[in-house]
């Protein structure tokens, strides 16, 4: 535990946070790695042309990603707060830069309403890979089965609230019993699945071409749009622009060296995403399926190329039970957002901090979960609100919170206070690369977000 007294609940207490350096690394990694890399990365790969939107997702990722990850992390550290209470204690009297907070709560509703549709399709998968009911390696077969799931309502909202149960049940345990000792025992096996996944998909014959298409570039198909999605995934893979990785840095140990942890927790990350590329590309190709699928490739491509290898019944299992993993340690972290500022922030109990944030997000979360069946018709801005909710998170609020993060550690918070922290004071002699880095959140990203957001979204 963190030595740290909570005033908010009026008699002092010891503050929850992360036990050990490998709970720091587990935890961290375990918002980081999700959905993110194992449905959108391999779709959003594989609708933008491949290895090219790879290498700009990667830049953005060194750019913009790790910078960002990086001062949020130790603005989290230094106050020990939730995300708000962070950014009203760090700040000049008077100065709202609270708001990037504010805005990354309802970012935290918005991603975990559709991303806990996509979580909930993920759990039913498992138990229809075992009962084998969508082992084909017919895509319109596995489509139908996952056409039917999609347009039940019934379905669709059923598994959205047992996942949501789930994670609620996990987060009432608490940040070190629950978060952490959860994540310590998932990610290790995570990995270990992973490459059993790799290597299979590796040994096909058509492994060549699949690697082909991840790793050699094509720059014709990279647009304005291809560079905003590159960024925003970004964001969206190392949970930045929202307030997440303040909160998880709230819960820090003071001896972590946090620019090496979040590279790790970086280049970890990356290395899933590309783990994902390399199970999921050479299958598709191997057997003949587009790899610019879509969203719903995870979900009709990967069983067809499944049904279509040797023991394709016990790797499919093997695989949904992977996305179930990665899915859970990153909610863990979008609801925690919510739950320490209302719990904190208003001296409210943690247990009823959850409730109430887990009845909230039921609301919205079904106008995601119904998004497909009655609510199909429903559109904003053309989009579904499944669509709507991906879109302005990725796209919007995430990359805002990032500049204005940026602007605030650049510019308000300065070289001095940004050395002492990531220094932890003095203790690590790294002040050459602090330099760096100041000057990357100074100058460099912000501009660079700022761009290619409003060059992708047309306004230039
Ligand atoms: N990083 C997660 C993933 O890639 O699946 C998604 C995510 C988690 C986004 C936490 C935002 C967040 F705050």
């Amino acid at each position: 535990m963190n030595q740290d007294k909570n005033k908010s609940g009026g008699e002092a207490k010891l503050r929850d946070g992360f036990t050990s350096s490998f709970g720091v690394l587990a935890a961290t990694l375990g918002s980081a790695v999700g959905l993110g890399n194992i449905w959108k990365f391999p779709y959003l790969t594989g609708t933008n042309g491949g290895a090219g939107f790879l290498v700009v997702y990667v830049l953005a990722t060194l750019l913009v990603g790790l910078p960002v990850m990086i001062s949020e992390i130790m603005l989290g550290r230094k106050a020990k707060r939730d995300a708000v209470t962070t950014m009203k204690m760090l700040a000049p009297a008077g100065q709202p830069w609270w708001l990037i907070s504010t805005f990354g709560v309802l970012a935290a509703f918005l991603i975990m309403a559709f991303y806990s549709e996509v979580s909930a399709w993920v759990f039913a998968y498992i138990f229809k890979a075992i009962g084998g009911s969508i082992l084909s390696n017919d895509p319109k077969v596995t489509s139908a089965a996952f056409g039917a799931l999609i347009s039940d309502p019934v379905q669709s909202l059923l598994w959205q609230w047992l996942v949501l149960a789930l994670i609620g049940g996990i987060l009432l345990m608490g940040v070190s019993k629950g978060i952490e000792a959860v994540t310590k025992k998932l990610m290790p096996l995570l990995f270990v699945l992973l490459l059993v996944i790799g290597a299979r998909s590796l040994m096909l014959p058509g492994a060549a071409q699949g690697l082909a298409f991840l790793f050699t570039p094509d720059f014709s198909k990279i647009t304005a749009g291809v560079v905003l999605t590159a960024v925003g995934l970004a964001f969206f893979k190392l949970s930045i622009g929202m307030g997440t990785m303040i909160t998880y840095g709230s819960y820090f140990r003071d001896d972590q060296n946090i620019p090496l942890t979040t590279f790790r927790v970086m280049c970890a990350d990356l290395f899933v995403s590309l783990l994902a590329g390399i199970a999921i590309f050479p299958a598709v190709f191997a057997f003949g399926f587009a790899p610019s699928a879509g969203p719903s490739l995870l979900f009709i491509t990967i069983p067809a190329v499944f049904a279509s290898m040797p023991f394709g019944h016990v790797f499919m299992v093997v695989f949904f039970v992977l996305a179930a993993i990665a899915a859970t340690g990153a909610m863990l972290s979008i609801l925690e957002v919510p739950v320490s500022v209302l719990s904190e922030r208003f001296g409210i109990s943690r247990a009823k901090a959850t409730v109430a944030n887990l009845l909230l997000l039921g609301a919205i979360g079904s106008g995601c979960a119904l998004s497909n069946s009655v609510l199909a018709d429903v559109k904003l801005f053309g989009m579904t609100f499944f669509d709507l909710f991906d879109f302005v998170t990725s796209n919007v609020l995430m990359p805002m919170g990032g500049i204005f993060l940026c602007l605030f550690v650049g510019w308000v918070w300065g070289f001095d206070k940004l050395k002492a922290a990531l220094s932890n004071e003095g203790a690590l002699k790294n002040e050459a690369l602090l330099r760096v880095l100041f000057v990357v959140v100074r100058f460099v990203s912000p501009l660079l977000i700022l761009v290619v957001m409003l060059k992708g979204l047309g306004a230039i």
